[in-house]
């Protein structure tokens, strides 16, 4: 069992907690998730290791509630255990050959890029970051990020706090004056894709990490399928960080726009859930 050593709220919807995972954070490496099953009776989700600590024994999971399965997890508090904690699966990111770097951070997408960027801080890396949310709430892990990068700029769509925009707009300014030689960026696909559009232009090699729905996590049921390059690929084993310049958006854009379309199905599915536990 996996005790939750720690728990955070970053904001109203998005959780760090810090779990006893001793074979996980003794092998694991930046880029690399879990799949987390919170009970008996959950499902599988999987999770990035958002950070690790191999003298502790422990790993850290950063969180947004959104259906079934992580508000279950949320119901978890320090002290009780998770059921099943996986991994580390997927390949680690590559880090190397980066000199300059420019992390961009969306939303929750904050936490899987926090442990690449901390990982190239170590090696002398200089690392920019651009952290940014719809408002000012859903930005997270800005002191942790501000212990290792050069040049943090924060930006809201509502200008709520930092700079007006979106992480388009603060891209574009940071990289007038700046030299990058590698931009990271993870978040929603639409702004990794919006990323993707200018650093093109700007001749920029650019990293993204793909979160399509995961069934295993093992590259056995074809769930996690995207086109990289014109070949498939399985986000869970090939990645989940590829080459933004060679990733079918469109596709993977399709693909959760279909699952989402079938909210109505992941409802009935977990009230199934809901009922096999109340038996
Ligand atoms: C490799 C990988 C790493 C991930 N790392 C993190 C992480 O560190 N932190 C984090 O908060 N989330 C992460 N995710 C996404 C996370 O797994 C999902 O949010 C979670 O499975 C949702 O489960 P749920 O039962 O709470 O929601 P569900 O009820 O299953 O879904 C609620 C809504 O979220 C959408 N959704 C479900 N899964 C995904 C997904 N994979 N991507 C986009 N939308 C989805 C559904 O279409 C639906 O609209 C990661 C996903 C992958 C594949
Ligand atoms: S999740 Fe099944 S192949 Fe990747």
């Amino acid at each position: 069992m996996y005790k939750i050593m720690t728990k955070r709220r970053l904001n109203s919807v998005v959780v760090l907690i810090e779990v006893e995972a001793p074979f996980v954070a003794r092998k694991c490496e930046a880029g690399q998730f879990v799949v987390v099953r919170a009970d008996q009776n959950g499902e599988r989700i999987p999770l990035t290791i958002a950070d690790y600590n191999r003298t502790e024994n422990k790993i850290t999971l950063v969180y947004q509630e959104l259906g079934y399965s992580t508000k279950r997890l949320s119901t978890k508090n320090v002290g009780d255990s998770l059921q099943d904690v996986a991994g580390p699966l997927g390949l680690p990111a590559e880090l190397e050959n980066c000199h300059k770097v420019l992390g961009i951070g969306g939303g929750v997408g904050a936490a899987p890029l926090y442990p690449q960027l901390k990982k190239l801080a170590e090696k002398g890396t200089e690392v920019d970051v651009i952290l940014g949310g719809r408002t000012a709430e859903l930005v997270i892990l800005e002191n942790e990020f501000r212990t290792f990068s050069h040049d943090l700029t924060v930006v809201t769509d509502d200008g709520s706090y930092g700079m007006k925009g979106t992480v388009v707009d603060a891209l574009l300014r940071l990289t007038q004056t700046k030299p990058y030689d590698q931009v990271i960026a993870i978040g929603p696909l639409p702004m990794m894709r919006a990323v993707v559009l200018q650093t093109q232009k700007l001749n920029i090699p650019t990293m993204v990490s793909l979160n399509p729905i995961m069934i295993d996590g093992t590259g056995m049921c074809g769930g996690c399928r995207v086109t990289v390059g014109g070949k498939t690929k399985f986000a869970c084993v090939d990645g989940p960080d590829f080459d933004g310049f060679k990733v079918d958006f469109d596709e993977c854009l399709r693909r959760q726009a279909m699952y989402k379309k079938d909210e109505r199905q992941y409802e009935d599915h977990h009230r199934c859930l809901i009922g096999l536990e109340e038996k």
